[in-house]
């Protein structure tokens, strides 16, 4: 008997996932590999957030919370907008989730309804589209490029044919690490307000910056903000983020959380409860992602790979690679066998040009990313 598959599982993979596990592979079969494919700090979650979680096994019965969270961490999410960029922010504005990636599912199905049409830029983080995609909801692909340091500008939204009700934007970004100044996110989001079109601003990487000022989407009156726990505060498998909510939306994502997901994992919201008072173990993280930016920076041009912007924040590089191919899967695939460098290939960002870039990113250790550095070039000069 056949059964079926629905239409909405049928989205593309996420293929830094993929590239991650072929590294893993290699790895279980005793070769060596530098990860430059995947997003994720090589550090564990800070100190100060272990001991918190295992004060929290032994000391509490870590049941069921309050589907939006942990009233402590409401707070201390609500202290941080008025310490960090002075926006008060009403702690029931403030929904914890499962990682960013459950904030998104909650956003998207409170703010739009099944055959929407929200739009995001090329390149851009590639679950956004996907999960857009299993919701029903359309997407509408905006190409972006240095001239606008691939991100959107009202003056892009204004050529959009046809109807919007949403624009996703990340600062600094994935996979270009580009920023929004604070002067064009506020064009952005009163461009937004201005039309009912819901922005959803994803700041996940608010923390790695190198110099540029960071600027949050919490003061909109219509805007959805979007924060995690995975990369400034080096939690990733946590699972735990949050959402700052809209006044029209906090019933909604409360009720829709409720049914969906009862809450996040308890011992990871102690956890990040306690992460918000080891800024000096964090920030020595950024000092780490800083060197190694400048080593990128410094080798990638001199092996003849230099197209690319060079990122305010987060910790990818994006770089054009059209002189050495059209294939990047390919590409990536080949790097990995022959050296153990895993890249991840610009496809998974943006599916009309990405077979001619790829992503670097560059949070692992700075040993890891200065081997990684020599042998792309080795690389490059027995292809090239
Ligand atoms: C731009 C961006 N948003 C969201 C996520 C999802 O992160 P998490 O669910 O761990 O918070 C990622 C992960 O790499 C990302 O790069």
């Amino acid at each position: 008997m056949a059964f079926q598959v629905s239409r909405r599982g049928g989205i593309d993979p996420f293929i830094v996932l993929q590239v991650l596990r072929a590294a893993g592979e290699r790895a279980a079969a005793g070769k060596p590999v530098f990860p430059l494919q995947i997003g994720q700090p090589s550090t564990p979650a800070p100190l100060g957030a272990r001991e918190a979680a295992k004060a929290a096994i032994d000391e509490r019965v870590l049941g069921y919370t309050d589907a939006p969270g942990i009233e402590p961490l409401r707070r201390r999410i609500a202290q941080h907008y008025r310490e960090r960029y002075g926006e008060e922010v009403a702690p029931e504005r403030v929904f914890v989730t499962t990682g960013s990636s459950g904030g998104f599912v909650l956003a998207f199905l409170a703010a739009f309804d099944a055959g929407a049409r929200v739009v995001l830029t090329d390149p851009s983080y590639p679950c956004y589209r996907n999960v857009l995609a299993a919701l029903g909801i359309e997407t509408v692909q905006v190409p972006t490029g240095p001239d606008t340091r691939f991100q959107p500008t009202p003056e892009l939204l204004e050529k959009v044919e046809g109807p919007v009700d949403g624009l996703v934007v990340a600062s600094p970004s994935n996979p270009t690490g580009s920023m929004l100044s604070p002067d064009a996110l506020a064009r952005l989001a009163a461009w937004c307000h201005d039309r009912g079109v819901r922005l959803i601003s994803d700041e996940i990487y608010h923390g790695i910056a190198y110099g540029m000022e960071e600027a949050t989407a919490a003061g909109s009156p219509s805007a959805v903000t979007v924060n995690s726990f995975s990369k400034y505060f080096s939690m990733t498998g946590w699972r735990v983020g949050w959402l700052v909510l809209p006044e029209d939306l906090t019933v909604a994502v409360e009720q829709l959380g409720q049914n969906l997901f009862l809450n996040t994992p308890t011992v990871s919201q102690y956890a990040a409860l306690a992460a918000f008072e080891c800024r000096e173990e964090l920030e020595g993280n950024v000092r780490r992602y800083a060197r190694n930016r400048e080593i990128l920076l410094s080798a990638l041009p001199a092996m003849g790979i230099g197209d690319f912007a060079a990122p305010d924040g987060a910790f990818y590089v994006y770089a054009d690679i059209g002189h050495l191919t059209n294939d990047s899967m390919a590409f990536c695939r080949r790097l990995l066998d022959e050296t153990g460098v895993a890249i991840t290939p610009g496809v998974d960002f943006d599916r009309e040009r990405g077979s001619r870039t790829v992503r670097l990113s560059y949070c692992a250790a700075t040993e890891d990313v200065e081997a990684a550095m020599d042998l792309l070039a080795a690389f490059l000069r027995r292809a090239g």
